[in-house]
């Protein structure tokens, strides 16, 4: 696998990749890889040809009292993991070479509607940070496919909306939630978990399934079902941000006579934040 810290030196390697006829898979990553990332490394070499990751913290996801400092870093084992899955090449630029000077980046991807609930409230600018990034990792690279997974499911559709808005010729493949035995599903943020978070943490999922079947079994009181959800969750000590029932497109609050859903929630395990889905159509 060759890494490439600078545009110019990512241009030359695909630029040879597009020589030889390859098709180009990329995995867009902010690094500390798990299993759920090396899944979506796997599809993306056995449907491509080329395979790209990228690693980059992007500072203009977060809020500035954020997790951005916290942000756990480990690029060294991330390119032994990423090779071993079968990525050919990464990307892992520093900041001044993603934006250039703090002032010189003036331009910033704003997907309407999709954006304003949900992770969107608590964190603001924070899809608007997801989508520009996301611009420029498709501009730089022109990847055929790409590959998300579905944990980050409000960040699914704000990828699907924007390929489709701005034209990327680009197919989307969104990969199921990895999870760990207890369900608790794989993200970068577990490994800042005390033991007794990770106990806990484990409960947000068995949540959402729990409210999916009373909803599969009929119970459309869907307002209702959110809060006892919350309460219950905040019952057994996680910190419930949301819970959502929501219509999986518009990612609109679910009403009646909606079929195809999606059950959004983020809670907080002391100060760790952790967000999960499950979809649902009745
Ligand atoms: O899901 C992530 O890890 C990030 O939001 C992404 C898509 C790499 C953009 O920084």
């Amino acid at each position: 696998m060759l890494t490439v810290k600078t545009k110019s030196d990512l241009r030359q390697a695909l630029h040879e990749a597009r020589l030889a006829g390859h098709t180009i898979g990329l995995v867009p990553t902010m690094g500390n890889l798990h299993d759920g990332h090396l899944q979506l490394i796997r599809a993306a070499a056995a449907d491509c040809q080329y395979t790209v990751a990228s690693i980059f913290v992007n500072p203009l996801q977060f809020e500035k009292n954020e997790d951005l400092n916290n942000y756990p870093r480990s690029l060294e084992s991330d390119m032994g993991l990423l090779a071993e899955a079968g990525c050919d090449l990464l990307i892992a630029p520093d900041n001044a070479e993603m934006y250039g000077t703090r002032s010189s980046m003036k331009t910033h991807i704003a997907v309407s509607g999709l954006t304003q609930n949900h992770c969107g409230k608590t964190r603001p600018g924070h899809f608007e940070g997801v989508a520009t990034v996301v611009t420029k990792l498709f501009n730089l690279i022109s990847p055929d496919q790409v590959y998300f997974g579905l944990k980050d499911y409000q960040q699914y559709r704000v990828i699907e909306q924007l390929i489709a808005d701005l034209d990327f010729a680009i197919e989307l493949n969104g990969l199921p939630t990895a999870r760990e035995d207890s369900g608790l599903a794989l993200s970068s943020r577990n490994s800042r978990l005390t033991s007794e978070q990770r106990r806990l943490a484990p409960v947000l999922y068995q949540q959402l399934q729990q409210t999916a079947e009373l909803i599969r079994r009929g119970n459309q009181d869907f307002r209702r079902l959110e809060s006892e959800a919350s309460q219950s969750l905040a019952a057994c000590g996680l910190k419930p941000d949301y819970f959502n029932i929501c219509h999986a497109m518009s990612l609109e609050m679910a009403c009646q006579h909606d079929k195809d859903l999606v059950i959004l929630a983020a809670v907080f395990a002391g100060d760790v934040r952790l967000i999960d889905n499950v979809s649902l159509t009745i």
